[in-house]
This record gives C-alpha cells, sequence and structure tokens, in this order.
C-alpha cells in the first residue's frame, strides 16, 4: 500500500535529454471498474510487449492505490511496490497483467485521478493522473487500445460514460447497473475518462463532409440544462471549421462532453468525451458576459480541435507539450478570429500575451517553448507553453502564407497520424510541406526570454529612408548566451502629410542587426512596425507622442491602430510616474479622434481608448511602484473623464441596451457602454453612480450587470453597498456568477481592497476546496497590482497563508498561485524582501507538495 510517508522524499528532476523508448508497450487495456464513491475496485487486464531486447522488468506508476492483487498470464506474479513504482518480473516477451487496486475518489481533493464532484464521479488523466486510478506506463507514448466496463448505483450513477463508443450496458442486482465503451483509437492514458453521474444531456447531431452522422452530448446536471445552447452551437460550428480550415474530419459516432464544478483548470480533450470546467461551458445571458460566452466557445473549439492536434498526433513526452497546446491554442485563436471581429480577437490574445507570458518570460520561472527540465509537470501548463507557443505557429503561418502552411499542416497531419511526435516533427513537416528552411527558427523553441528590438527610421530629403533594425534576447535562468532568432516584422510606411501608406512589408530580422533601406517616399514617413503583433517581441520604436497619435488615427491596420494608442498613453504614464510634468492633452486628443470617428466600430473603439493596466505599466519600470502608477492613471483616467464627458455621455446613450442579443455589433455596444460609463464615474458626474444603478437593475444581461458593478465597486458611491448586496442575494445560489461577486472586489480599485479581501477569505461562501472559487478571490487579489503590494507586506502574506492552506489540499491549484511572489526582483528593497520571506517561509513548511516547491524554491533562485 501507498501512502504520503513512502512518496519519494528529494525531489526528481526529468530532462528531455534522458528520454528513452519506452520498455514495455500495452497494446490493449480493459478496465472494469465497480464504482463508489467511498471506495472503487478498479481491475485492469494488460496486454504487454517486451519493446526490444532487453530483460527489464516491467514497471508501472502508481500513485495512492491500494494494491489488492497482481497476476501475469493468470498466475500470481512476483512483484514489488516502492516509490510509486509497481515492478513486476515478466519473464516472456508478451503477457496479460492484472492487477486489482482500491482508490477512494471522495477523499481525493488533488482532483487528478478519479474524483468527486458535486456527486459526480469524474476524471482527470492529464498530465499524470491515470497512475492514480491504476498502475501503468503513465507516459504520453505508450498507446493502447481501451475497453472500460463500469457497474455502479443505478439511482446515483444513473448516467454512465467512458472514450468511443457504447458497446453494451444492462441492470444488475441490488439496484445497480452496468455500461461497456470501447475506444478503437489507441491513445496514451492521459486521454482517458469516465463519468458517472445523474445528468442529463442536450443531444444534437453533426453530419461530416464525408456524410456520417456524430451524435453529440453535453451532459449537465438538471437545472443546468438551459445554458447549454452556445457551447453545443460552438462544437458544431468547431466542426465544421475544421473540416474546412484544415481539412478535419470528426472520427467516432459519438462525441460527449460533461461540465463538473471542480476542475483544476478550463477543460480537457479526453478522447470523444471532454471534460469541462462548468465555467467553459454553462452561458446564458442572465449569467454569463460576452466576455464568458466568447470563453465557453473559444474552450469548446479547443478541446474539440486537440482531437486531431493532440489526439490522433499525441506528444512523444510532456517537453513536447506545446506540440498539441501551442498548435491547438493558435487554431482556437484562428477560429474565434473567424467568427467574430479578427482586430479585436488579436487585441485581447495580444493582451493575455503581455500579462502572463511576458512576466513569466521574464522571470524566474522563465523557460523555453520546449523546457529542458521539470520536477512537476503541472507547473509547465504555462503561458509560454500555451501562448508563446501558439505565437510560435502563427509566425510560421506569417512566414510561409496560408496556403504553404496548409500544405505543412496537411503533410504533418498525414505523416504522423497514430503517433507520439515531437516539435522537431512538427518543424520538420512546415518545411518539407511548406518549402522552406527553418533550421534557424527552431531557436524560437529552445531559447526563453522575450527578444527586444530597438527600431529607428531615419528619412532624408530625397525620398529615401532606412529602418534601422537590432535585436537583444535577455539571459534567463540557465541560458546566459543567446543568439539572435528569426523575427517576421510586419512593416509599414505613412505618410506624415496625406496619412496614407506608402509601403508595406514583411521585414525578416535574421541577425543581430539589419538595415532596411526605402526609397521613393515623396513625404516624411512614420513607421508601422509589429503590425498584427507579427512577432512575440517587445519593440523601441522611439516615435514620439505626435507620431503615435498620427498613427492612433491613420494606420490602416487595426492592431497597429489599437498599439499606436496604448503607446501613446503607456509614455504619457511613464513620464507621470516618474516625476515628469503630466501633460495629458496628446491622449485626450487621440481619444477624441477615435471616439468621434464613424469608421470604427463600438467593439474596436472601447478597446482602444482603454488605458493601459496598472501591472502593464509595472513591466516598463525598472523599479515598480503600485501607488504612483495608480496615482498617474486614475490623473489620466479623471482627465479623460472630465475633458470628453459630452463625449462619452454620448457614446454611453448611443450604445443604449436593447433586448439582449450575442452578436458582434451588440458585443461592441454593450463593452463601450461600460467603458464610458467607468469614465463617466471617472470623471465624478454627479449622476453618474445613479445611472450606474440604472443600468445595475434594468440589466437585462450579465455583461451590463456586472459593468455597472463594477464602476460601482471602483467607486465610493452610496450605491455602492446596494449593488453588492442585490448581486449577493440574486446569484447566490450560482456558483459561477458568486465567483463574479468575489472578483469584482478582489480587483477593487479602492484604498480598503486588501482589508475586503481579508473578510472575503472568512465569508461562508469561499471555501479552499473548489479551484473556481480559489482562483476568484485569491488570483485575482495577486493580480491587483496596488493592494496586493500593499507596503505593509500583508497582501503577501495573505497569498502565502492560501498557499499553504491549499497545497494540503489541492497542490496543483497551489502551486498556480506562487509566480506573483517570484516578481519580487521587480519591486523596491522593502517589497522585495517581505516577498522573499513569504517565499522561504513556503519552502521551509513541512510536507509541501513538489508542485509548491518547485514553484517556490525557483522563484527565489
Ligand atoms: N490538455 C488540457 C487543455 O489543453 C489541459 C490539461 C492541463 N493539465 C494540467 N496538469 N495542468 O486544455
Ligand atoms: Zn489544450
Amino acid at each position: 500500500m501507498l501512502d504520503a510517508q513512502n512518496a519519494p522524499a528529494a525531489p526528481v528532476i526529468v530532462r528531455r535529454e534522458d528520454y528513452r523508448p519506452p520498455d514495455w508497450l500495452v497494446p490493449e487495456i480493459a478496465l472494469d471498474f465497480d464504482l463508489g464513491a467511498e471506495r472503487t475496485r478498479v481491475r485492469a487486464r494488460l496486454k504487454v510487449a517486451r519493446n526490444g531486447a532487453h530483460d527489464r522488468p516491467l514497471v508501472l506508476d502508481a500513485e495512492g492505490l491500494t494494491l489488492v492483487e497482481v497476476t501475469v498470464d493468470g498466475e500470481a506474479a512476483e512483484h514489488r511496490l516502492e516509490d510509486e513504482r509497481l515492478t513486476i518480473t515478466v519473464s516472456t516477451a508478451a503477457a496479460v497483467v492484472e492487477t486489482l487496486v482500491e482508490i477512494g475518489p471522495r477523499a481525493n481533493t488533488q482532483l487528478m485521478g478519479l474524483y468527486e464532484s458535486g456527486g459526480i464521479l469524474c476524471t482527470q488523466c492529464e498530465a499524470e493522473g491515470f497512475r492514480r486510478i491504476t498502475p501503468f506506463p503513465d507516459r504520453p507514448d505508450v498507446l493502447s487500445r481501451f475497453t472500460v466496463c463500469m457497474a455502479a448505483d443505478k439511482a446515483v450513477y444513473p448516467v454512465l460514460l467512458s472514450n468511443g463508443d457504447p458497446v453494451g450496458a444492462g441492470d444488475l442486482d441490488g439496484g445497480r447497473h452496468w455500461a461497456e465503451w470501447r475506444d478503437p483509437f489507441p491513445k496514451p492514458c492521459y486521454l482517458f475518462a469516465l463519468v458517472a453521474g445523474d445528468l442529463v444531456a442536450n443531444r444534437d447531431s453533426f453530419v461530416t463532409a464525408s456524410g456520417r452522422t456524430v451524435d453529440l452530448g453535453i451532459w449537465v446536471r438538471e437545472p443546468d440544462l438551459s445554458k447549454t445552447a452556445h457551447a453545443m452551437a460552438a462544437l458544431k460550428a468547431s466542426m465544421k471549421w475544421d473540416e474546412e480550415t484544415y481539412g478535419r474530419e470528426y472520427d467516432l459516432a459519438v462525441f460527449n462532453i460533461v461540465a463538473v464544478s471542480d476542475f483544476n483548470f478550463g477543460a480537457m480533450e479526453n478522447k470523444g468525451l471532454n471534460i469541462f470546467n462548468s465555467r467553459y461551458i454553462l452561458a446564458d445571458a442572465e449569467t454569463a458576459t460576452d466576455a464568458d460566452f466568447d470563453a465557453v466557445a473559444g474552450v469548446v473549439a479547443h478541446e474539440y480541435f486537440h482531437n486531431w492536434s493532440g489526439n490522433r498526433i499525441t506528444c512523444r513526452d510532456w517537453f513536447q507539450l506545446s506540440l498539441k497546446e501551442g498548435f491547438t491554442v493558435f487554431r482556437d485563436q484562428q477560429f474565434s478570429a473567424d467568427m467574430g471581429s479578427r482586430a479585436v480577437k488579436r487585441i485581447e490574445d495580444v493582451r493575455v500575451l503581455r500579462a502572463a507570458q511576458f512576466p513569466e518570460d521574464g522571470g524566474p520561472l522563465a523557460h523555453p517553448v520546449r523546457p529542458e527540465s521539470y520536477i512537476e509537470i503541472s507547473n509547465f501548463y504555462t503561458a509560454t507553453v500555451y501562448n508563446k507557443g501558439a505565437e510560435l505557429i502563427r509566425m510560421m503561418h506569417t512566414i510561409l502564407g496560408p496556403e504553404r502552411f496548409r500544405a505543412g499542416t496537411d503533410l504533418y497531419f498525414s505523416r504522423h497520424d497514430g503517433e507520439a511526435a515531437t516539435c522537431e516533427d512538427f518543424v520538420r513537416a512546415m518545411e518539407e510541406g511548406g518549402g522552406i528552411d527553418l533550421s534557424r527558427f527552431r531557436l524560437w523553441y529552445s531559447q526563453a526570454g522575450t527578444p527586444r528590438i530597438r527600431a529607428a527610421l531615419a528619412s532624408d530629403d530625397n525620398g529615401a529612408a532606412t529602418l534601422t533594425l537590432s535585436q537583444q534576447v535577455p539571459a534567463t535562468p540557465g541560458q546566459t548566451e543567446k543568439q539572435p532568432m528569426p523575427i517576421p516584422l510586419k512593416v509599414a510606411l505613412f505618410g506624415a502629410d496625406s496619412g496614407t501608406k506608402l509601403e508595406e512589408r514583411l521585414v525578416m530580422l535574421e541577425e543581430e542587426r539589419a538595415e532596411i533601406a526605402f526609397s521613393g517616399l515623396l513625404e516624411r514617413p512614420v513607421l508601422s512596425i509589429n503590425r498584427d503583433f507579427s512577432a512575440p517581441v517587445v519593440v523601441e520604436a522611439g516615435r514620439d507622442l505626435a507620431d503615435l497619435a498620427f498613427l492612433s488615427a491613420h494606420d490602416d491596420n487595426a492592431f497597429a491602430r489599437y498599439e499606436a494608442m496604448q503607446q501613446l498613453m503607456l509614455d504619457t504614464l511613464l513620464r507621470a510616474v516618474s516625476g515628469g510634468p503630466a501633460d495629458h492633452e496628446p491622449v485626450i486628443a487621440a481619444v477624441r479622434e477615435t471616439l468621434a470617428n464613424p469608421a470604427l466600430d463600438h467593439a474596436f473603439i472601447a478597446e482602444a481608448v482603454l488605458l493601459p493596466s496598472e501591472s502593464f505599466v509595472g513591466d516598463h519600470l525598472a523599479v515598480v511602484d503600485p501607488d504612483a502608477i495608480r496615482a498617474a492613471r486614475e490623473a489620466l483616467r479623471v482627465a479623460l473623464g472630465s475633458a470628453l464627458e459630452g463625449q462619452w455621455r454620448a457614446a454611453y446613450s448611443a450604445t443604449a441596451a436593447n433586448r439582449f442579443e450575442y452578436s458582434p455589433a451588440a458585443k461592441g455596444a454593450r463593452r463601450l457602454r461600460s467603458v464610458a460609463l467607468g469614465y463617466l464615474l471617472g470623471a465624478g458626474a454627479e449622476d453618474a453612480a445613479k445611472l450606474a444603478m440604472r443600468q445595475f437593475e434594468d440589466a437585462d444581461n450579465m455583461t451590463d450587470r456586472q459593468g455597472a458593478l463594477t464602476a460601482l465597486v471602483n467607486s465610493g458611491a452610496a450605491e455602492r453597498n446596494t449593488a453588492l448586496a442585490g448581486f449577493y442575494d440574486r446569484y447566490r445560489r450560482d456558483p459561477l456568477v458568486l465567483d463574479k461577486w468575489f472578483t469584482v472586489q478582489a480587483l477593487s480599485t479602492r484604498d480598503d481592497a486588501l482589508e475586503a479581501v481579508e473578510a472575503l477569505a472568512r465569508h461562508p461562501d469561499f471555501t479552499l476546496s473548489n479551484p473556481n472559487r480559489m482562483r476568484a478571490l485569491v488570483g485575482a487579489f495577486a493580480a491587483n497590482q496596488r493592494a496586493f503590494h500593499d507596503v505593509s507586506g500583508r497582501g503577501y502574506r495573505f497569498l502565502a497563508d492560501m498557499i499553504l492552506a491549499v497545497d494540503r489540499l489541492n497542490p496543483q491549484t497551489a502551486a498556480r498561485l506562487v509566480p506573483p511572489l517570484g516578481r519580487w526582483r521587480r519591486f523596491d528593497e522593502g517589497r522585495a524582501a517581505l516577498m522573499r520571506a513569504e517565499l522561504e517561509r513556503i519552502v521551509a513548511a513541512p510536507g509541501l507538495s513538489k508542485d509548491v516547491f518547485e514553484q517556490a524554491s525557483k522563484s527565489l533562485g
């Protein structure tokens, strides 16, 4: 029997260079579950085959299992269970190995393996959860055909689901029943799934390009059934889109999705049986914001797309994680762009990259898109592997163009179907299919750190100009020497007088420095660079405020136009933070012009006029000063609010709510309306709080209601408490909406945010055991730069206390809260010392998980 006491003591470092093919293969596995929440018995029948000539024993991973019996070819077999490994002597080249174990789903608070959520039994196996269900070579390059038989109490668990197709079901004595599922596609065990529960389905069907009908089911608890229509529409749209865009057809007769309330991350692409965090399935106008609707569609698409980029072709080892995740994120980003506004989607994706990945890439946890080592693989489901990984695929798409890119993916899918592949395999398919040499591009997979580009444009009076580019890749942990990267930069020049485009090209910066010549320019050129954010880099182009304002009005690339406005705002804020004179005029003029431009849609305007976040400003300072940043940003917000009060009012009434509709135009109107309301409150307009309260009360959708609540919560208005209490009373029984109530307060810009958060942690609706609730309060708070970095250090202590408390239940969720403390190098000595002290306290805590140990010890580094 295994328990915490005989878990390995010293953390083991796993290295990419140590990869060896598996000693044993398992072409087939039959699983037999006798399900119960307190106790589940799992019988596994493995057909094993020796892989190559060797005499090593069969070693199976096994974690937290109570072992009852082991046989080989029907005979009791010699075996040893030690350090989470079950070693079995097998003398033949092939054999049938049977194990019987017991597990306790209800006691499983880690939410890895088989666990209970709201009375439903469900599984999560990626990355290494299958070993918590049954002994198995738990690595992605062992592919098996699965047969799964489940028996359970029929009243408690009327629905029994697993991967593949249902092949039989029936009743048993004592109110029990059984069901059997078979998955014809060999798969790694991390894609295994099982669900047992009292669920109902939204059922639909999809006819594939070749005419096969697929039965679709989205399974939820009965009261949630009315909230599944949007997810179903997104699923069908994804299936069609993948056929049209990548030529990928679905391959089973059944596709099921199950929503559960307790889930460590977003969702999981198990073959034919995706399991989702309910927040990425359930949506209706009353309870979900437009952002929630978009996230549901994006995650449904992401998990569906994994069926090809992840399942049909999986990863050889976990260092290759970005092979499936980076590619699949790119695919879901393309899908969402095609379904809505391309420009706004790009703005949102870049915002996420800058908020989550750039700080990671510049801090103690920086790692390449294809990491070299890990202690706990769960810590590497990062913004670098996912979002920077997606940017790598996007750069290849930009360099190759859509047709040659598609030729590359066609080759990749056909060449590696049914295999466990590597990032190198993907790049090679792109090279051969796309007809291009990507030798140097491979550096993007191996070198960590965000490249910094300097760009200077010099022009003369004879119509000639030179663009001088240089790059520098900063040192990151374990990588001090860097080579220059190949960087695709979309560049354009605009005429300063006419505002028209003079030139446009894709520049490949291959070396450390390059000079690009332009000629025949009839007016002074203004530089537009990294248009569409063609490369995940930081560009310092040294353009003055006037040129930025000019681009914010004239650039014909929507992203670049947004970017120019952001840079204008950022430069203005940075000047104010460093004590310079606060000249708000250029920003006010540019925002005025944007608001008045009839050619722009509401959604784009709303993004463009939004001030950069406090943490984004902080990322551009040598030493982050949270209070000075807040003050500078607040002053600019107030100035914009008052100077343009008439226009905010006009924008507010022009976007007045009609009946709820989920269309790009209606979404854009709602977005601009909330932004305008925020500025009106910032301006201290007399009636602003009343407007907000009316919006709060009259709203027929969550976007408007939450927008009004956020504006009020950040204000000192008397209506604030009425709105908070009203929101709580209305939604206290809906956990996903109650999460919003916690988050809005955790992100409050008021001086009392820290005390409020400490009090909310004692609220009866707060719980450590639900990851969504944890992130809603604690995760959001750590993103509230000013409150979290309160000079007293109380914010740091609060976070560390939470990490240690959650770690005892759920190490993965705890480890995800550590990175904010690791940013200590970016702060003044006083704050840095307080942050380090909390990290040291965490590392010294007895019984710490390896998840938190890895993140906290590396953060001290
Ligand atoms: N493969 C899943 C997805 O892309 C996420 C699994 C996360 N696993 C983990 N251990 N963090 O959506
Ligand atoms: Zn994924």
